[in-house]
């Protein structure tokens, strides 16, 4: 592991990628590690095609993960160790995202220059955009493209605390397995997205939903809100007087946003789950306006939602009336690649919307992906 004061050892493929550790392995598990749950997938390659061999998830304890820390290594190994087990996932070459408040993604706009000279200017203008101690930090960078003009160079840097680092790196050792690269959860999540432009993502997690616009192949704008799918069941908890796993439960079954005159208690759940959808979608309505305040020339136009909260029935549907002009759909990740003919379909589809940041890890893994 490098210190804050050496780049790491960065490669440009297809879509960017941002990665600590390198290597290459014909099959790669992508492993999502959320604070609720943790999910992952297996991918290989056939004539460039990516096929899903296997995937799952697993619930986590509370506190073995809290906002991309690692407090309970052992709890979080075995997991990980438990959830390849039992979903027939054979290889153990990984990659896995840093996630939670303390990364740092942003563009930065360089004057033209060379590579060389591109590191030098990023290692001494550290200081200035990362907000931690020097030498508490792993970075990387990538250059996405031109500025305004041809003058300019965009470049995505990301920073996470070694702590952060080291302590996922060391549960996965513990779980038996090889590390390839750490990415970050908007990269992944894109690449499983189909020639987007200007395409908002809101993937909505446990305890968070964290949005990201991406506009000529990165993310412009990443926002964490904290608004996730336990939020809601605590909303259940709270108005029906059940415990977590049945008001867990009940939040899953159809129809929790659509009713509006029912009667009696579910009543009440009914209004405060919709209260708290409002809450969600006046909050990306906010990222939408500072977005196109920014960029006054583009228009976002397509809004896709992913991550275990957006299976929430009807969601897309609430929020698109919520924000008027945008399309609100939920991501279906399984669409860039081929599921393996053993992989139960109607499994894999209830699960679809959970895997987009665990696919796009495995397409990272030094592959020249096809699609
Ligand atoms: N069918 C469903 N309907 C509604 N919510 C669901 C459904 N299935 C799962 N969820 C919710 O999805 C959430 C877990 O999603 P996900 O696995 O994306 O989160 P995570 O990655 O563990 O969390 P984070 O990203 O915040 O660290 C839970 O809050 C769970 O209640
Ligand atoms: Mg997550």
């Amino acid at each position: 592991m490098c210190p804050a004061s050496r780049v790491m050892n960065l490669k440009k493929i297809k879509k960017h990628l941002v990665h600590w550790f390198a290597g290459q392995s014909p099959n790669i598990v992508g492993i999502d590690i959320g604070t609720g749950q943790v999910k992952a997938a297996e991918l290989s390659l056939h004539s460039g095609h990516p096929i899903l061999k296997a995937a799952g998830l697993i619930d986590l304890p509370e506190h073995v993960v809290e906002d991309g820390y690692v407090f309970e290594r052992e709890a979080l190994a075995d997991s990980i160790r438990r959830l390849l087990a039992t979903s027939g996932i054979s290889s153990r070459d990984v990659v896995v995202a840093v996630a939670g408040r303390a990364v740092f993604v942003r563009e930065i706009i360089f004057p033209v220059m060379t590579k060389e000279e591109l590191k030098a200017a990023v290692r001494w203008d550290m200081e200035k955009y990362v907000p931690y101690e020097p030498d508490s930090y792993y970075y990387d960078f990538a250059v996405i493209g031109p500025g305004k003009d041809e003058a300019e160079l965009k470049v995505l840097l990301v920073a996470a605390p070694h702590e952060l680092v080291n302590t996922l790196a060391d549960a996965l050792a513990a779980a038996g397995c090889k590390l390839l690269a750490i990415d970050i959860e908007p990269l992944a999540v894109f690449r499983t997205l189909h020639d987007v432009k200007n395409t908002m993502v809101i993937d909505i997690g446990t305890t968070i939903s964290q949005i990201s616009v991406f506009q000529d192949e990165s993310p412009a704008v990443t926002r964490l809100i904290p608004i996730g799918g336990r939020k809601f069941t605590e909303v259940i908890m709270q108005t029906t007087g059940l415990e977590y796993p049945e008001a867990e439960r009940l939040k899953q079954q159809t129809g929790m946003l659509k009713y509006r005159d029912l009667k009696g208690e579910l009543s009440m759940a009914h209004q405060r789950l919709q209260l708290l959808a409002s809450e969600l979608g006046r909050e990306v309505e906010r990222t939408v306006e500072y977005y196109q305040a920014q960029n006054r020339e583009t228009v976002l136009d397509r809004i896709y939602l992913t991550g275990g909260g957006s299976k929430l029935d009807n969601l897309p549907e609430y929020l698109a009336a919520q924000l008027g002009d945008i399309q609100v759909l939920r991501h279906n990740p399984l669409s860039v690649l081929t599921p393996a003919a053993s992989l139960d379909r109607e499994y894999l589809h209830g699960l679809a919307p959970q895997l987009a940041v665990a696919i796009g890890l495995a397409l990272h893994g030094g592959m020249d992906v096809n699609y």
